[in-house]
C-alpha cells in the first residue's frame, strides 16, 4: 500500500491542500508520514509549497488562507479536525516550528541569554540550562549575558532559535523551514550538527525543509520532493540518490554539482515552473523529457516503490504491467 511506512507514524498527513486568496492552489493532495525520531527532508524549488505545508501543519497560515486535509494525525490525534486555537496549543509544545526567518522570533532589545532563560526557565533551572546548552555546543552563549541579538552572528542566532524550539516544551516533532539557507557552508554544518544532536539526545523527529538536495542528503533519513504544490516522490535518502523514480527528481539530481563529472556541464532543467500549480495533470509535464499524453490530463495517485512512493504515470505503468 503506497500510503503506509513501517511502524506507527508520529505524523500522518493525507491529501493536504493549501490555498491562498486567488486562483493558484499552493499545495495539492500532499500525503506523507514521519516516523518517531526520523528526519524527513522536504525539497523543491522556491514556490513549490514547502513553507505552506509547514504553516498549514502548525496552524500559522495567514488570514484568508485555507487548509483542507483528509487526515493530519499527530501522536494519534486528528489535527485536521482541530480549530485554529486548539491547533496552536499543540504547536510549540509537541509540535515545534522554526520559521523561515527565525531572527524575527527573538526580541531585538532583550539580551539573548535573558530570552533563553525566559523560554527554557519553565522546565530547566540555571544549572540545567547551562548543562543542556553546553551539551549541544551552545554553552558559550551564556558567557555573553548582556549581548543583544544584534551582537550575535546569523548562525549563532539560528542555533539559539532552534534550541529554544526544541528545548522549551519537549516536542516530539520539529519543523525547520530552510534553517541554513542564508548561512555560509561552515555555519550550515554547525546548524546541521545541532539538529542531529537534538535528534539523538531528545529522540526528536524532524521535518527539514530546503531547496538544496545536497544539504538534505547530509542529514535526512528520508526525502520528499515537491514540485508545483505536489509531493511527487518520497524515498529513503540512499534510495532516492541511487534510483530516483520521478523525472523531476532525476532532473534535480542531474543538476547537482556533486553528481556531475567535471568534464560535463551542469544540466539545468529547461523551462520554468510558472503555471505548474494550475495544471490538471502532473505539474512537471511541460518540462518532462518523458511526458505521455495522460500526464497532461491527470495526476496519478502515489505508487509504492521499495520503501518510497512516486506519483508518475511512467512508474504506474511499470507497476501495473
Ligand atoms: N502569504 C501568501 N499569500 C499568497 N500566496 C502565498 C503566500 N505564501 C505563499 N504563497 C504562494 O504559495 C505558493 C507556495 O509558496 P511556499 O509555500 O512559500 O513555497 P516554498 O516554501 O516551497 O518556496 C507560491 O505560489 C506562493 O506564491
Ligand atoms: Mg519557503
Amino acid at each position: 500500500m503506497a500510503e503506509t511506512t513501517a511502524g506507527a507514524a508520529l505524523l500522518r498527513v493525507r491529501d493536504l491542500d493549501v490555498t491562498y486568496p486567488g486562483p493558484v492552489p499552493a499545495v495539492r493532495g500532499v500525503s506523507f508520514d514521519v516516523a518517531p525520531g526520523e528526519i524527513l527532508g522536504l525539497v523543491g524549488e522556491s514556490g513549490s509549497g514547502k513553507s505552506s505545508v509547514c504553516t498549514a501543519l502548525t496552524g500559522l497560515l495567514p488570514a484568508g488562507a485555507h487548509r483542507r486535509a483528509r487526515a493530519i494525525e499527530f501522536e494519534g490525534a486528528d489535527l485536521a479536525a482541530l480549530r485554529e486555537r486548539d491547533l496552536r496549543r499543540v504547536r510549540g509544545r509537541r509540535l515545534a516550528f522554526v520559521p523561515q526567518q527565525p531572527m524575527t522570533s527573538l526580541a531585538p532589545t532583550t539580551p539573548v541569554v535573558r530570552q533563553l532563560r525566559w523560554y527554557l526557565g519553565d522546565r530547566l533551572d540555571d544549572v540545567e540550562v547551562r548543562e543542556t546548552l553546553t551539551g549541544i555546543g551552545l554553552g558559550s552563549v551564556l558567557d555573553r549575558p548582556r549581548d543583544l541579538p544584534g551582537g550575535f552572528s546569523g548562525g549563532q542566532l539560528q542555533r539559539v532559535v532552534i534550541a529554544i524550539a526544541a528545548l522549551a516544551h519537549e516536542p516530539a516533532l520539529l519543523l525547520a523551514d530552510e534553517p541554513t539557507t542564508t548561512l555560509d557552508p561552515t555555519v550550515q554544518a554547525q546548524v546541521l550538527r545541532l539538529l542531529l544532536t537534538l535528534r539523538d539526545k531528545l529522540g526528536l523527529a524532524l521535518v527539514y525543509v530546503s531547496h538544496d538536495l545536497a544539504v538534505v542528503s547530509t542529514i535526512c533519513d528520508r526525502v520528499g520532493v515537491m514540485y508545483g504544490g505536489r509531493l511527487v516522490e518520497t524515498a529513503p535518502v540512499r534510495e532516492l540518490f541511487a534510483a530516483p523514480r520521478h523525472p523531476y527528481t532525476r532532473a534535480l539530481l542531474a543538476a547537482m554539482p556533486a553528481t556531475t563529472p567535471a568534464d560535463r556541464p551542469l544540466r539545468a532543467i529547461e523551462g520554468t515552473a510558472e503555471g505548474a500549480n494550475l495544471l490538471p495533470g502532473c505539474p512537471f509535464a511541460p518540462r518532462c523529457p518523458q511526458v505521455l499524453p495522460v500526464c497532461r490530463e491527470r495526476m496519478p495517485e502515489p505508487t509504492a516503490h521499495g520503501a518510497g512512493t512516486v506519483r508518475c504515470h511512467l512508474a504506474s505503468e511499470r507497476v501495473g504491467a
